[in-house]
């Protein structure tokens, strides 16, 4: 499974992709608004830190706009991913950037058969958003079982489910049951993820029997 960091801050970044545990980066126009900073500037800064694909949303809602901004968005660096929104224009953009060989994140999925559209357009990734859905009372989780469910049925389209908008650590081990190719996530998400209260306890007390028993590991001659 892969994880992608969901945000544009860079310190976050930088200090998470130490670990080798982030395959990719999201952003939005309000994530990258957050920054103040201009988004090519950010862009180009993740594109240097995370190797794999890093998602740079188009702002335009026609199709000519969307790639006229693409265009600028792709020269930026070869692991920059066009993200288009789930709209006619957007599946329209995705299908012309898909033939050139753009890897293209569909994004504001909420349903299934938007989720088949956007594979049957050429999407290398569709983003369901299970936050913004459970926020209404609706079910995150099971859009995602239905998604995974139909492109198990169809695999020549190859388009990989992103679970987006995720909003605690069970998104991620229910994304994780359901095969999603790739969960999303807020850095605290992922620093949550990593704690355990008896891993905690459990060092301090190894720490505290090495001390009593005057235990050292030296180092190399
Ligand atoms: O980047 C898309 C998505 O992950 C946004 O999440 O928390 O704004 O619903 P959120």
């Amino acid at each position: 499974m892969k994880f992608f960091l969901d945000t544009a801050d860079i310190a976050e970044i930088r200090d998470l992709a130490a670990t080798g545990l982030v395959d990719g980066v999201t952003t939005n126009p309000s994530l990258a608004a957050k920054t103040g900073r201009p988004m090519t500037e950010i862009i180009a800064e993740i594109c240097a830190l995370v190797e794999g694909p890093i998602s740079a949303e188009v702002l335009a809602t026609d199709t000519a706009g969307m790639l006229r901004e693409a265009e600028v968005l792709r020269a930026i660096a070869p692991n920059v991913a066009i993200k288009v929104p789930l709209t006619f224009d957007g599946l329209k953009a995705c299908r012309v950037l898909a033939d050139e060989g753009v890897k293209v994140n569909v994004t504001l999925c909420f349903s299934p058969v938007q989720a088949l559209l956007a594979a049957k357009a050429g999407a290398a990734f569709v983003s369901p958003f299970v936050g913004r859905l459970d926020d209404i009372g609706h079910d995150g989780m099971g859009l995602i079982a239905d998604i995974v469910e139909i492109f198990h049925n169809y695999p020549q389209y190859g388009t990989e489910v992103l679970v987006a908008s995720a909003r605690h650590v069970h998104h991620v081990l229910e994304a994780a049951r359901l095969a999603a190719d790739v969960i999303t996530m807020p850095p605290a998400i992922l620093r949550q993820m990593i704690k355990h209260p008896l891993t905690d306890s459990g060092i301090a007390a190894f720490l505290k029997d090495a001390e009593k028993a005057g235990l050292s590991i030296p180092p190399r001659a």
